[in-house]
């Protein structure tokens, strides 16, 4: 098995529950032997000495830092009451786990190993957490991590923001960069190069994509960011491609890419832009996140801040009429928002078995009385397949402008997102544009079915072409973005809709996924909003770009330093019974 499916899992969370080797606190070494392919863990007569990780300390000046799981409060010795009475009113919330360095976004990558759950008695294990993590303040920081690791046979991980669908910014035993700290932002108003003049922002790795985009409106500029505030900029996002309100006028995120600062596998310094370094410059923007170096900075075009207006609204069942009516505007919504997004207009919406909540359709350059008139067709085709019941009163229509696309953001969207929370599993599928120009009546009926078995569809619908082909403004350097992303109407994020263990996870990715694939075979997924079991990865997630983006990371990491469950390279190693990574090839 090369991937860790979901039966790995399963046999994962067994072992860690049956093993004690990495009780908080208590280490004691036993002689447990591995073949030489697989890194150390805990416990493994390999894994580094105290005196080891205390002269790697020093060298970091103090920030290494040993896990301690936020679920332990809810365990013995460790057990507190009132903190583990907040911590489980908070579980799964994104906020919980912000100031800690290697807590999970996406609880089901505790595998039950140390949540407030399982009994008070029980102990609470590492399991899948980082055993250490470095809290990077520099350069230094970061080799010092890789040299550790890499000396010492064990797996390091990249830890930003934590949100990875993955689990890929933690791992068993694993050494973690944390790099949350490392976060300034500068404006360059006059960056200077073969492929681009004008204004830039250059963002650290740790810096928040709604703070990057607060420092570059105060200057008067925007830059394509997520429309979730606390994903950081130049992390996952940017290497997976990126999408946010503003790609529709611009580009994916990775598009903006000038150059990027990282450190590789052997510890060099390196900048990456078109013309220099041209390969890595091309796999790191939207190829892989975390495969071919830490990333320490990128450089972002920056667009002049324009008057951009949104609408929000939302209708379900009993606004349309009866639940075939419901699915009949959702239909006319669909094919009536196309012309919108060939524009520059980005829609985002999440579509539920009897709602459809629309929290965005973003048009920059527009005004509010422009945009009304934009969204006249659609609200006519609307009122028509409801026989007149879906109007802008019903819809609860909201149409607003600001001067720029942030102050927008933090006045209508922001409010709305903040109410969102993180379905039990999660998967991905485009919409291919091409699908959307023909007859949809099995693509309706399968989303309805879909939906009907309680998962839900959060929705990006964009068109980047008119971005990719406008020849009055800079060219996009050739990039390793998703060419299924350039060819989609929309991508999709199915969730899930009950809580619950790893049925759900098995549900989704057997039955669900299928019943998709049947109507829109070979669509893909994009990159960073997927699942980790997904059968094909290297067709579903890079579609026809994996040959190159191996044979650069065979360049950059002959050695498999840097590791991710979908991301280049995964397939060199695999997990062993105890959770050690393995290398296969
Ligand atoms: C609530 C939520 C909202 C989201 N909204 C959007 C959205 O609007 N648009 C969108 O495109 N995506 C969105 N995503 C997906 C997001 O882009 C990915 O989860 C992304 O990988 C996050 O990157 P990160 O660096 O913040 O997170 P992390 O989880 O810390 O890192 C993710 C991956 O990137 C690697 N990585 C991180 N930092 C570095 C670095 N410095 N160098 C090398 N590799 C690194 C890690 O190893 C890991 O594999 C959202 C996710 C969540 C959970
Ligand atoms: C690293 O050193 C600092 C400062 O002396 C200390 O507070 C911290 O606990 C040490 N970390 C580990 C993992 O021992
Ligand atoms: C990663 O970093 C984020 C941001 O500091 C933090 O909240 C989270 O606990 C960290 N750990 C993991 C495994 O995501
Ligand atoms: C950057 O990190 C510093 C130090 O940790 C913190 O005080 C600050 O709020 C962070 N800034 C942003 C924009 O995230
Ligand atoms: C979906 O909606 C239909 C029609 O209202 C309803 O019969 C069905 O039970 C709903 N399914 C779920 C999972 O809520
Ligand atoms: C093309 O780019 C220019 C400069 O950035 C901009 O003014 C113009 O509106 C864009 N055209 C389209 C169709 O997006």
């Amino acid at each position: 098995m090369l991937v860790p499916t979901i039966a790995t899992a399963l046999i994962l969370q067994a072992v860690s529950a049956a093993s004690a080797q990495t009780v908080i606190g208590s280490e004691p070494p036993v002689a447990v032997h591995t073949t030489r392919h697989c890194k150390y863990i805990p416990g493994d007569v390999g894994w580094p000495q105290p005196q080891l990780w205390s002269q790697l300390n020093q060298t970091v000046e103090g920030r290494l830092i040993a896990t301690v799981p936020v679920g332990s409060v809810c365990h013995d010795p460790t057990y507190d009451e009132a903190k583990c009475l907040a911590v489980t009113a908070n579980w799964a919330q994104p906020q919980l786990s912000l100031p800690l360095p290697a807590e999970f976004m996406l609880p089901y990558f505790l595998n039950d190993d140390c949540t407030p759950f399982t009994p008070r008695a029980t102990r609470c294990e590492l399991g899948n957490y980082a055993a250490y993590s470095i809290e990077v303040r520099s350069i230094d920081d970061v080799r010092a991590g890789i040299r550790f690791a890499r000396t010492h046979n064990i797996r390091l991980v990249i830890n930003n923001s934590g949100h990875d669908f993955y689990g890929q910014s933690t791992g068993k035993g694993a050494l973690s960069l944390w790099m949350h700290h490392y976060n300034e932002t500068t404006f360059i108003r006059h960056y200077s190069s073969a492929y681009y003049s004008g204004p830039a922002l250059r963002v650290q790795t740790g810096a928040e994509g709604g703070a990057a985009g607060a420092h570059a409106s105060g200057e008067g500029y925007t830059v394509v960011a997520g429309a979730c505030p606390t994903v950081k900029m130049a992390g996952g996002y940017l290497g997976g491609g990126g999408h946010g309100y503003l790609a529709g006028r611009y580009g994916f995120a990775a598009d903006q890419v000038l150059e990027w600062e990282l450190v590789t596998a052997d510890g060099a310094h390196v900048v990456a832009t078109p013309t220099q370094k041209p390969d890595l410059y091309w796999a790191l923007s939207g190829g892989s996140p975390g495969s071919f170096g830490v990333v320490l900075s990128a450089t972002v075009r920056a667009f002049p801040n324009e008057i951009t207006a949104n609408a929000a609204f939302s209708f379900g069942v009993r606004e349309a009429g009866g639940v075939e009516s419901y699915w009949k505007a959702v239909h006319t919504f669909h094919h009536q928002l196309k012309p919108l997004l060939d524009q520059g207009i980005v829609a985002e919406y999440v579509l539920a078995n009897e709602t459809l909540a629309v929290t965005g359709v973003l048009a920059p350059g527009h005004t509010r009385a422009s945009l009304l008139l934009s969204l006249q067709p659609l609200m006519a085709a609307l009122a028509e397949s409801s026989g007149g019941r879906l109007t802008a009163r019903s819809l609860r229509m909201r149409v607003t402008q600001a001067q720029s696309y942030h102050d927008l953001f933090a006045a209508e969207i922001a409010p709305l997102l903040a109410e969102l929370a993180l379905p039990p599993a999660v998967a991905g599928r485009f919409v291919p544009r091409q699908l959307m120009d023909g007859d949809t009546t099995a693509l309706d009926s399968t989303l309805r079915a879909i939906a009907d078995r309680g998962y839900s569809y959060t929705v990006i619908a964009l068109n980047v072409i008119n971005a990719m082909r406008n020849d009055t403004a800079p060219p996009i350097a050739p990039n390793a973005v998703q060419p299924t992303f350039h060819a989609a109407y929309s991508s999709l994020m199915i969730n899930a809709g009950e809580s619950g263990g790893l049925d759900v996870q098995q549900e989704l990715v057997e039955e669900i996924l299928p019943l998709y694939d049947a109507v829109a075979p070979e669509a893909g997924s994009y990159k960073n909003e997927g699942h980790w079991a997904e059968r094909d990865v290297k067709t579903t997630f890079y579609g026809g770009m994996y040959e190159r983006l191996e044979a650069i990371k065979n360049v950059v990491d002959p050695n498999g330093v840097f590791y991710g469950v979908t991301s280049v390279g995964f397939d060199r190693f695999e997990w062993d019974e105890r959770g050690r990574l393995c290398r296969v090839i």
